[in-house]
């Protein structure tokens, strides 16, 4: 989670004369969220952030709600959303509230010819296909198979991608993304019995100064509008920084998973959580090992979250006929439970390969016009033997 971290370079004391070697002063500015009371950076630029040349018409992302109300299981055929060239374009959101919005996407190219900033919502981008490099102003990250980038809400960014086969599981959270509480002392620090600690955190490295005047197209997304920016100096034009808030990244793989005699409970998987959300991790792991134990899961009627399964890689003990990709919304209000046979079949197995992202709601989810478009509509009769 985030530490305090610096790169670049920056003056002894806050808020005091910092000169270029011309002798013309730095542009020192405060990133700071839930006004001034949560996380913070101090960053140091070229030029003021403020120089705005040109501003388009706005224009709308909004999800196209498709169903508001439900009470059926469903599953989505993830890697049924086509590939797009373009990024942003390629982002196409499939399950929807007021606390977060799920996105799938499969961009084909690197973002050239502008810059995104979500300024209103963190992103954590699931990396299920691909590579390449997160840029920044508070510097790079790279990114591979298994990362989850953090993008705190604010944050200029551009993805460069390796290749062109890139899949993408998309959470924007209009609340911060924290490590739970639970996992942490009152110093903040993850604890002991934390299934990661700060050492698995990728932070930014490689602070590369941009400077550079121009025309600089940012694209700012607010309140489900798209405002086209065009600002007169690089984004990326930070000398040096230090704080909290920053892009960060943790690996799928470096999630240590927590195993028991019998059936651990969902919340042993939890990786991060926003407001009314949390988002797990299902890694490889030992099976539960009391002679009698099943390790296949129990029925559960989640009576008031709904529940999203992202099925990653590996095979799924409770579920056979699973595709990478694949989602199931399970919706609070109905039970749901191992596929037919699943649970005998799971007697006596030591091991499981399954690699998955769950994200628990706790309001009910919308699916949008994309949802429907790549749903399988016979998946709610799956459980008839
Ligand atoms: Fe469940």
């Amino acid at each position: 989670m985030p530490v305090y971290h610096t790169l670049g370079t920056i003056p002894h004391k806050r808020h005091t004369q910092f000169r270029k070697p011309d002798g013309t002063l730095y542009a020192e500015e405060l990133v700071s969220t839930e006004g001034f009371s949560s996380l913070y950076s101090l960053v140091y630029h070229a030029y003021p952030p403020t120089i705005v040349k040109e501003l388009g018409e706005p224009y709308s992302v909004e999800p196209k709600i498709a169903r508001e109300k439900h009470l059926k299981h469903t599953s989505l055929i993830g890697f049924n959303i086509k590939p797009e060239d373009d990024y942003l374009k390629s982002r196409k959101p499939v399950l929807v509230n007021s606390d977060l919005h799920i996105s799938l996407a499969a961009p084909r190219k690197s973002m050239t010819d502008y810059f995104y900033k979500n300024s209103q919502a963190d992103e954590v981008i699931f990396i299920h296909v691909g590579s390449g490099t997160l840029k920044t102003g508070f510097g790079k990250i790279k990114f591979e198979y298994g990362d989850y980038l953090v993008i705190p809400r604010g944050t200029i960014y551009q993805l460069e991608f390796d290749n062109e086969d890139n899949r993408l599981f998309i959470v924007e959270s209009f609340s911060p993304i924290r490590a739970p509480k639970r996992y942490r002392n009152e110093y903040g620090q993850l604890m002991e019995h934390s299934p990661y600690c700060e050492r698995d955190i990728k932070r930014p490295t490689d602070l590369e100064t941009i400077d550079q005047k121009g025309d600089f197209k940012i694209l700012i997304k607010k309140q489900g509008l798209i405002y086209p920016y065009t600002y007169g100096t690089h984004p990326f034009d930070f000398v040096g920084w230090d704080g909290f808030h920053y892009p960060w990244a943790f690996s799928i793989h470096d999630f240590e998973p927590i195993t028991g005699r019998v059936h651990q409970p969902p919340p042993v998987h939890q990786t991060f959580e926003g407001h009314n959300f949390v988002i797990c991790s299902f890694v490889p792991r030992k099976f539960d090992y009391h002679p009698l134990s099943i390790p296949a899961p129990y029925n559960h009627s989640n009576v008031d979250s709904d529940e999203v399964l992202y099925y990653v890689d590996g095979d799924f003990m409770s579920r056979k006929s699973v595709v990478k990709g694949q989602i199931t919304l399970h919706p609070g209000g109905i039970p749901h439970g191992p596929a037919p046979g699943s649970v005998e079949k799971s007697i006596g197995k030591e091991f499981t390969d399954e690699l998955a992202v769950m994200i628990d709601p706790f309001r009910p989810l919308m699916l949008t016009e994309d949802a429907v478009n790549i749903e399988d509509g016979n998946y709610y009769k799956s459980w008839v033997i």
